[in-house]
């Protein structure tokens, strides 16, 4: 046994290796909801957290960085093209998104998921001492609480799916969809964003694997299986000092001044991914503008797309795509010295989208299909003056839970112009009346609260556990 009480995995650790151009090597905060929301936990948290670096062939020693102690597990160039870009992204990402994009099968990138999952089981059973909680993460390990209770049954093991859980029909495509059932059921307890997905996932366990599930629990040989909702959250008061510093405000003056103080300024903040529905918003914008019911004079759409996946070819796709749609629009709509979209293909620091959050009228999110969404919450968490709108898209997680937002079905093209309109028209009072119950929300559910809320129920799935045996 190793000698950490909790021990997180993740395919990603919260910080990625960067090569410099003069040789050095330094540490960038890794993209996505997932390190969003579990980093602000760790650095609490006395655990250790496993994950790739995000370099191919990079095996670096245990370190520690940004206040937490990270394990690196190596990929090699081939395992990032198989088990990462493959069967991660360009089979479980699109099948388990309701095949917004067409997932492709191989037996080949199967094998190599297999592989890199025992790799990742291994690492963590290095690192737990007798007896820890081990807490898996995500799409890209569902086999590692099988292989871990293998290894190690002396754990407690938790998992927790940051990304939906298809319906049946969709799940069942899935070649090896009996295996990733029961590599799951290696856990104690399995955390969803929503209730629907644990209802997914429950279905999955009666249908692909034959098993007897009563309520949320599912029998899986002599143990028995929780699995429900837990909606993670965000590092709320965090965000909301951000939002109070004076260099942030300063800074999001400063954001505006720079657009020409536009009367309506709508905001975007995606990782560059199909599930996020940004030619839709496009589409949406663009259609405004040509019928004059915004006014490209007073209305500015900043659009930040971050960059991710950039070697998987449907990733490619759709930046070609967006950049064409960004292109259109301010070829149709610009003059000299004003355009109407601001397209940036970058991340920022926390910092600068803090100043975003707090610069923006509206707030757009549009994704067809997402686990939660976690920049829906972070403008919420820092509109502290409570003024500003949030479209948000029916099929996000955090729809169930942010009742104040202007909803919208996405494919619904009129339906999303007229809330844009209806957003970017409403008066002081009801943003007041809106924002209030949305902050309420996430104040009082925010990641500490999630972390232990699912540690607490994974303690309890554990004892059941002992007392069994
Ligand atoms: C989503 C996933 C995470 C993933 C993140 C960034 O939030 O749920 O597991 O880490 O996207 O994607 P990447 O492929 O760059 O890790």
């Amino acid at each position: 046994p190793g000698e950490y009480d909790v021990v997180v995995v993740s395919n990603r650790l919260p910080v990625d290796r960067v090569e410099e151009p003069d040789g050095s090597v330094s540490w960038r905060s890794s993209p996505g909801g997932l390190v969003a929301a579990l980093e602000p936990f760790m650095r609490r948290t006395d655990g250790a957290w496993v994950g790739w670096s995000g370099a191919p062939g990079d095996a670096p020693e245990p370190f520690d960085e940004h206040d937490m102690h990270l394990v690196g597990v190596p990929l090699s160039e081939g395992e990032v093209a198989e088990y990462y870009e493959g069967f991660s992204n360009a089979t479980l990402w699109p099948l388990y998104h309701d095949v917004i994009a067409p997932p492709v099968f191989h037996r080949r990138w199967w094998d190599v998921y297999v592989q890199v999952n025992r790799r990742f089981a291994e690492a963590a059973a290095r690192q737990a001492s007798q007896g820890a909680t081990v807490w898996v993460h995500d799409y890209q390990l569902q086999l590692v609480p099988g292989m871990l209770r293998e290894i190690r049954p002396d754990l407690r093991i938790g998992f927790f799916d940051h990304i939906p859980f298809p319906g049946y029909e969709i799940f069942a495509q899935l070649p090896w969809r009996r295996q990733v059932v029961e590599g799951l059921l290696g856990a104690d307890l399995l955390g969803f964003q929503r209730g629907a997905d644990a209802a997914n996932f429950l279905r999955a366990c009666r249908r692909a694997a034959g098993l007897r599930t009563s309520g949320s629990t599912v029998r899986a040989g002599d143990r028995t299986v929780t699995a429900r909702a837990f909606p993670i959250s965000i590092d709320t008061p965090g965000f909301g000092d951000l939002a109070r510093r004076d260099d942030v405000q300063a800074r999001a003056k400063e954001i505006r001044e720079a657009l020409g103080d536009p009367r309506h300024l709508l905001l975007g903040v995606d990782r560059l991914d199909y599930t996020k529905g940004i030619l839709h918003r496009l589409k949406a914008f663009g259609e405004l503008l040509d019928d004059g019911r915004l006014d490209v004079h007073d209305t500015v759409l900043v659009q930040v797309a971050s960059p991710s996946r950039e070697r998987v070819e449907q990733y490619q796709a759709l930046r070609d795509e967006v950049e064409a749609t960004v292109g259109r629009i301010n070829g149709d709509h610009g003059e000299l010295g004003h355009q109407p979209v601001h397209y940036l293909h970058h991340s920022y620091p926390k910092e600068e989208m803090a100043a975003l959050y707090l610069a923006a009228d509206v707030m757009l999110v549009t994704s067809l299909r997402d686990g939660m969404n976690l920049v829906a919450k972070e403008f919420v968490a820092c509109r502290h003056d409570e003024t500003g709108a949030l479209v948000l898209s029916e099929f996000t997680g955090a729809a169930d839970e942010l009742g104040g937002a202007f909803l919208i079905n996405p494919h619904d093209i009129q339906g999303v112009k007229d809330t844009i309109v209806r957003a970017v028209e409403s008066g002081e009072r009801e943003q007041r009346r809106r924002m209030r119950t949305m902050r309420k929300r996430v104040r009082e559910h925010d990641v500490s609260r999630w972390a232990s809320d699912f540690l607490g129920a994974l303690d309890a799935a554990g004892g059941a556990r002992d007392d069994a045996g």
